[in-house]
């Protein structure tokens, strides 16, 4: 049968599939779009049609139009039509409370076939099923869902709503190069080979950092950019290869300044998205005390499970093993799970200990707390008043659970944090309606790689130490602390920045730091050295994970949600089949010769 592709020129749609209410009825209507469920009765055909907007009620019937009936018979799923119809109230007792449109359906009198398809690979409607791949091959089929449709439509408010705000303030968008040189944000570089220029490579940037600050330099005062950043390295559910920032610059400007404009652009994004009201100043929290009582630099504080440190009750005990980690200059670690006692069975606390073991600790110990006293394997080593020490340290009362680590402390503090998270899940401690925002501050400048035998920077090595901590660069690096601040949404780390270094003799001094010779300095950054030495403001900025800030936003499980093409978790496209061998002429023409020694012959490129 022809498809009645070219009558749609006479026909324009009146509404979206997921419009027409009661107070449409009576009125015509044209609607355009799939099929997405289709029940024949015989006598009725009932069609669910679909759009982004959502669903209608479709009845073709032979009694109002016989031809249009006749012509329903052959419909299936995702094809694609056009209905001209009158819009009715549905027989009583048959609304749909469930469907936004349920109270009405759309009489058809006329109907045009615009396109058929071969049988999708999964059903576009109801439960999502088929491996990822198969999803993210035909993710187009996916995109056809509307409440998918509805994540990328308030991705879309989002960003528009947050480049409202900054042009409101005075930023202008200014796009920096794609083909660029590295930039270091401690992941490895995705290198383009130049044709041009033989057996030399531009590497996508893992941000903007140093066009930014260039910016700056240029005198630009406020910039931003939605802008897409490149990272070779492992990835997670929270990351991509590919992923957005919303990268921000500001000059003359200190911490302070940085984090009210974004506690300000949150506080205005989460009213006009989401109407919710969010408590600004956002909550700080230096890096030491997060790492001290939450294990982690991202804390979740929609609850509660802090870290306490029982060692000095611990050390007065007969308990060998904890004497024994203290004298190796470890910790005696501990959380209170309130009401724990009766949640967690023998099998439940060796999970936990088989957890802490499979990131290093030598097991985890547990106290129930009883009326009578502790149970607990502890309990022989332990007289009542250190018990009583220790319950009263940890706030315990009778039914609760404590679980202790003995180790180092900073292992002991990241375990727990580790299974605070786990317990705060299995025991719901999580209010998933919050939005709880925090800036984390005083971060070390550096750390010391073993591997490498060197110290690194822990943001990027053009953040400002703190002006107090400078003395230390020489005799103690590890003890500088840095002016960056992170900013944490619901335990996700989403965003971070920092005050910059703007005098050159000061960032030449981190580059040796860092163990960079000038040479090395020069070779990297050179162009930005020179650029500090003419008249550079002092200035600081941050960067918004875009993609992890609108997936906390649309309660979507991972960033590969709201991204419309996302990559697997091997950094492969299934749609395009991205990465792809190139031909022998290709690589000729960039003087490229391919070693695949160590690769499997299927990956070969022939
Ligand atoms: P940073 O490296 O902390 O800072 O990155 C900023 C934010 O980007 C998000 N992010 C990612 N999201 C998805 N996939 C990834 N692979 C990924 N990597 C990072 C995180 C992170 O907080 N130039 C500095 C910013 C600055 O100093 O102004 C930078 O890029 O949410």
């Amino acid at each position: 049968m022809q498809n009645d592709i070219d009558m749609l020129a006479d026909w324009a749609r009146t509404h979206g599939c997921g419009i027409l209410r009661a107070e449409h009825v009576g009125q015509e209507a044209i609607l355009i779009g799939w099929v997405n469920t289709r029940r024949d009765l015989g006598n009725l055909i009932f069609i669910d049609l679909r759009d982004r907007t959502g669903l209608t009620q479709v009845v073709f019937d032979p009694q109002i139009a016989p031809d249009c009936h006749k012509k329903a018979h052959i419909l299936r799923s995702e094809w694609v039509i056009a209905v001209r119809g009158e819009v009715h109230r549905r027989l009583q007792g048959q609304e749909n409370p469930n469907m936004a449109t349920g109270a009405v359906e759309l009489k058809a009198k006329e109907l045009k076939i615009l396109n058929k398809t071969e049988p999708p690979p999964f059903q576009v409607d109801g439960a999502v099923d088929g491996s990822e791949n198969l999803r993210l091959k035909y993710r187009y089929l996916e995109l056809r869902r509307p409440e998918v449709f509805s994540l990328f439509h308030k991705r879309h408010m989002i960003a528009s709503t947050i480049r409202h705000f900054l042009n409101e303030r005075g930023f202008i968008e200014v796009e920096t190069p794609f083909l660029t040189k590295s930039t270091p944000e401690g992941a490895r570089d995705y290198l383009v080979p130049s044709r041009v220029n033989k057996g030399k490579f531009y590497a996508l940037p893992q941000s903007p950092q140093l066009f930014k600050q260039l910016l700056m330099i240029g005198g630009f005062d406020r910039y931003y950019q939605i802008v897409k950043c490149f990272r070779d390295e492992d990835l997670r559910a929270d990351r991509q290869p590919e992923f957005t920032q919303v990268d921000i610059e500001m000059s003359f400007v200190r911490e302070e300044d940085v984090m009210q404009i974004l506690e300000e652009m949150m506080a205005h994004l989460f009213e006009q998205v989401l109407e919710k009201q969010l408590q600004v100043p956002f909550p700080r929290l230096r890096y030491q005390e997060a790492m001290e009582r939450f294990g982690t630099d991202r804390p979740d504080m929609r609850f509660g499970l802090e870290i306490e440190d029982i060692s000095q009750a611990c050390g007065q005990s007969e308990f060998k093993v904890f004497k024994n980690v203290l004298a190796d200059g470890g910790g005696i670690k501990a959380i209170n799970i309130k009401g724990g006692a009766n949640h967690f069975s023998r099998k439940d606390l060796e999970g936990l200990s088989s957890l802490a073991v499979e990131r290093g600790a030598k097991g985890l110990l547990s106290i129930k707390i009883e009326e009578g006293g502790w149970r607990s394997s502890l309990g022989k080593f332990f007289s009542d008043p250190l018990k009583n020490q220790i319950n009263k340290k940890m706030g315990a009362r009778p039914g609760d659970l404590i679980l202790v680590l003995a180790d180092d402390p900073r292992r002991a503090c990241s375990i727990l944090g580790e299974i605070r998270l786990v317990v705060a899940r299995r025991l719901g401690l999580i209010d998933e309606n919050q939005f709880s925002f925090l800036w984390l501050t005083q971060f070390p400048l550096l750390e010391y790689n073993d591997e490498e035998g060197r110290f690194q920077a822990v943001h990027h090595p053009f953040t400002a130490p703190m002006e107090e901590d400078l003395a230390l660069l020489g005799s103690a690096p590890e003890r500088v602390r840095a002016r960056s601040y992170d900013l944490v949404l619901n335990g996700a780390e989403i965003g971070g920045g920092s005050i910059r270094i703007h005098v050159l003799d000061v960032q030449k001094k981190i580059f040796s730091v860092l163990g960079i010779s000038a040479q090395e300095a020069e070779q990297k950054f050179g162009f930005f050295l020179e650029a500090l030495r003419y008249g550079a403001p002092p200035h600081g900025g941050i960067a918004i994970g875009f993609d992890r800030l609108v997936a906390i936003m649309t309660g979507a499980q991972s960033i590969r949600e709201v991204i419309a093409f996302p990559k697997t978790t091997s950094a492969t496209c299934p749609l395009t089949e991205a990465p792809s061998p190139v031909s022998q002429a290709q690589l000729q023409e960039l003087g490229l010769r391919l070693d695949l020694t160590d690769i499997p012959t299927n990956e070969k490129n022939d």
